[in-house]
């Protein structure tokens, strides 16, 4: 059975004011239900991973929450940070614990601010992307692009691996600049890298040391104190030191250069949460195109809405939202803040919370 690894880390600043560093938005149920990302993330594994296979790498300050979201999962599984060190670390810490288990183990590193329609469908490219995993490539699962998206990594497609249909990847680039973008996705031959890995622990360790030395050795030491009485006096001593960095430029794209990243693709509906107008395309909406977030569509309870049009509305405090006679809209209302804003610029939500933090 395959490992599967959730992250929980990151607060989600362009979801602000719902998402905040108390509360960040894999905590949130903005899947259309009342389940959270994180709890959609984990239930999405369920033909793949049991219980005991499912892995969660969260902070210290979040730990708490996780379990309380995720009974099923055993509180040994939920790994806990000291401090966000990016996804390089927290995916190696669990690679390194899963491999004192299953030292060949095959795990599935997988974000938990996601959403995904068609679960069949990915539990289906998940088995593909393990047969890639089983070869010895670290795999990816590619998404066809419909944008120069500059948030995201790209990958190169090459030849078809044995019989298919794993695809060999010739480059991995990270976050493009928007005209590297434009021309990647103009050309035809670039996927969107969902962030979502598969491989074998072994192989991506072997990996990480060859790349990262210092990152790998830090986690060894960690891992080799796990079942011991020292691991928290070795996790506080040695997490601090460990490079800050994601695990795309950390490995992936230099694993590319070498040859030994695959990717599989497919159709299931994938979308990453970024922000209230993404967040209110993918959400059931109501005939005028409005969308009311946590809760099923159907369900326009705390909302009054008059003659309005294509609007994002996020009630979260428990008070009545009117909105009458304006269309393309944001509104967020949250017990200490309210967000408005046109949704065409929901992506400048992050720019107003690094002022905010700016002043202080
Ligand atoms: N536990 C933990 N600790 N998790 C973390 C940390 C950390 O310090 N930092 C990031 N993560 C988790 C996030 O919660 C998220 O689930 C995942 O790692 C990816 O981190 P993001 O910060 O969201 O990365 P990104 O969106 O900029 O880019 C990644 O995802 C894109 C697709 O959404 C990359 O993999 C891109 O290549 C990819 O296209
Ligand atoms: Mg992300």
């Amino acid at each position: 059975a395959l490992y599967g690894v959730v992250l929980a880390g990151g607060t989600g600043t362009r979801l602000w004011p719902l998402s905040r560093a108390g509360h960040p938005k894999f905590l949130h149920p903005l899947t259309g239900t009342d389940a959270s990302l994180l709890q959609a993330t984990v239930d999405r594994l369920d033909q793949l991973s049991p219980s005991d296979h499912v892995f969660v790498v969260t902070g210290v300050a979040h730990a708490a929450a996780v379990s309380r979201q995720l009974a099923e999962v055993p509180d040994e599984n939920v790994l806990i940070e000291p401090s966000p060190r990016d996804s390089c670390a927290a995916i190696a810490l669990a690679a390194a614990v899963i491999a004192r288990r299953e030292p060949e183990a095959i795990m599935g590193a997988f974000a938990s601010d996601h959403l995904i329609a068609d679960k069949d469908q990915f539990s289906a490219v998940i088995r593909q992307a393990m047969g890639g995993a089983q070869q010895g490539l670290l795999m990816t699962l590619g998404i066809t692009p419909t944008r120069p998206e500059t948030g995201y990594g790209y990958l190169e497609c090459g030849s078809v691996v044995g019989d298919g249909p794993v695809l060999a990847v010739q480059e991995f680039k990270e976050k493009p600049s928007y005209d590297v973008a434009e021309s990647y996705v103009k050309s035809g031959n670039y996927l969107w890298n969902a962030g979502m890995f598969v491989w074998r622990v072994d192989v991506f360790l072997a990996e990480l040391s060859r790349q990262q030395p210092q990152l790998a050795a830090g986690i060894s030491r960690i891992a080799q104190a796990w079942d011991s009485p020292s691991r928290e006096d070795v996790l506080g001593e040695v997490w601090p030191t460990l490079p800050r960095i994601s695990v795309d430029y950390a490995v992936m794209e230099g694993a590319a250069t070498v040859g030994r990243v695959g990717t599989v693709t497919g159709d299931f509906g994938w979308n990453d949460v970024g922000d209230f107008h993404t967040l209110g395309a993918v959400l059931a909406s109501d005939q005028a195109g409005n969308v009311v977030v946590g809760r099923d569509g159907a369900d326009k309870s705390g909302v009054l809405l008059r003659e309005t049009e294509n609007l994002v509305v996020v009630p979260t405090a428990g008070r009545l939202v009117a909105a009458l006679g304006v269309r393309d809209l944001v509104i967020v209302d949250t017990p200490d803040a309210v967000l408005v804003c046109p949704r065409d610029r929901a992506q400048e939500v992050k720019q107003l919370v690094d002022a905010l933090k700016d002043s202080g």
